[in-house]
């Protein structure tokens, strides 16, 4: 592990591996690769307009909106068209991404992180000081929101990722206000609850080279996200998998959507009526894959409480207790990743 760190990523290290075999401290057992299922079903997640959001015909909105409470309560997890961002945009992230990826290990190692809360952070795995099974995944962390950070180099990156997050802050806005609606509550109900102008965005780029034992590593193992909304962009290389239903169903995205999902926080304020879901990247052995995604969260200050008008209907009783977001950040951050264990820590 510690030469892992001291020569650069898995990036590096699946450089020099000659031969058919990963490490063992790269192979996860079937319990942590799985996470209790371990079948793999096809399966359709479903598809939100948001152009028809948008739409200033109110019946288009409300269906638009019904369909988005839908997708969150029946899956946690949908695509995104008719967003609005450029492929050219997306092209430009994923390749001023790429090209992080490619500097000399001493250019990226300055952004090792010491705190999960450092504005911007290169590393490997998910957290390799604590990690059981290392993951096949280098990273790099950008806090976007409330301020925007973004490393010297590459130059293209700075003006891709100021523009991207922006944009994709102002999608995430509209998606919670269409949920406080779908929820009956007002909108912008979440938005006031989370102090959203404060909002803590990061924007983490995922970086899986080819393994050549595809069937023991893991890109990303089962997790669920901090935060409210993530909203992920694939390269074109499949990999990811949510669970649903009970089974794990592979996620081909369509092409030029996003790929949105509910994060804990979402289902503290809902009491659990819109969950987060696992879910877990695979890693082939032709291609390499990066993806992008995009962590919309509370301000960092604020305690998410269930909301008062979503109790007890039906008889839903409190289930969720009081925490900054900045202290779960920290504890979700700073562990290993295992399924939707860390909610546990704020569950009554
Ligand atoms: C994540 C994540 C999935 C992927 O970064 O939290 O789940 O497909 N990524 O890279
Ligand atoms: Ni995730």
């Amino acid at each position: 592990m510690e030469t892992v760190a001291l020569c650069g990523g898995i990036k590096e290290l699946s450089a020099s591996i000659h031969g058919q075999q990963i490490p063992a401290s790269y192979a996860f057992p079937p319990e942590l690769r799985d996470s209790g299922v371990s079948n793999v079903v096809q399966a359709t997640v479903p598809t939100i307009d948001l152009q028809l959001l948008r739409s200033h015909s109110d019946e288009e909105r409300s269906e638009a909106i019904r369909s988005l409470g839908r997708a969150c309560e029946e899956w946690g997890f949908f695509h995104l068209i008719k967003h609005g961002v450029s492929e050219s945009l997306r092209q430009r992230m994923m390749a001023a991404g790429r090209q992080f990826f490619e500097l000399p290990p001493p250019e990226k190692l300055k952004y090792t992180g010491k705190h999960v809360l450092d504005p911007i952070r290169y590393g490997t795995s998910f957290n390799s000081s604590v990690d059981q099974v290392l993951c096949w995944r280098d990273y790099l962390k950008v806090i976007t929101h409330p301020v925007l950070n973004f490393p010297e180099s590459p130059p293209e990156l700075r003006s891709a990722v100021e523009e991207y997050s922006r944009l994709l802050r102002e999608i995430a806005g509209e998606l919670l206000g269409g949920i406080s609606e779908s929820l009956g509550l007002e909108s912008p109900y979440i938005e006031r609850e989370v102090q959203w102008d404060k909002g803590f965005q990061t924007v983490v780029i995922n970086f899986y080279p080819r393994c050549p034992q595809p069937e023991l590593a893991l890109g990303i193992p089962p997790h669920s996200d901090h935060g409210l909304l993530t909203i992920l962009a694939q390269s074109g290389v499949d990999g990811l998998q949510v669970k649903h239903d009970g089974h794990w169903v592979p996620v081909t995205p369509l092409p030029g959507s996003f790929l949105v999902n509910v994060g804990d926080h979402l289902e503290i304020l809902t009491n659990g009526r819109y969950k987060s879901i696992e879910h877990r990247a695979m890693v082939n052995s032709d291609k390499e894959r990066m993806s992008i995604a995009a962590a919309h969260g509370p301000c960092l200050d604020t305690v998410v409480s269930p909301a008062e008008q979503l109790l007890n209907q039906g008889g839903n009783p409190l289930q969720y207790g009081k925490m900054t977001y900045r202290e779960y950040f920290e504890v979700q951050q700073s562990n290993q990743l295992r399924g939707k264990a860390c909610l546990n820590i704020v569950k009554v």
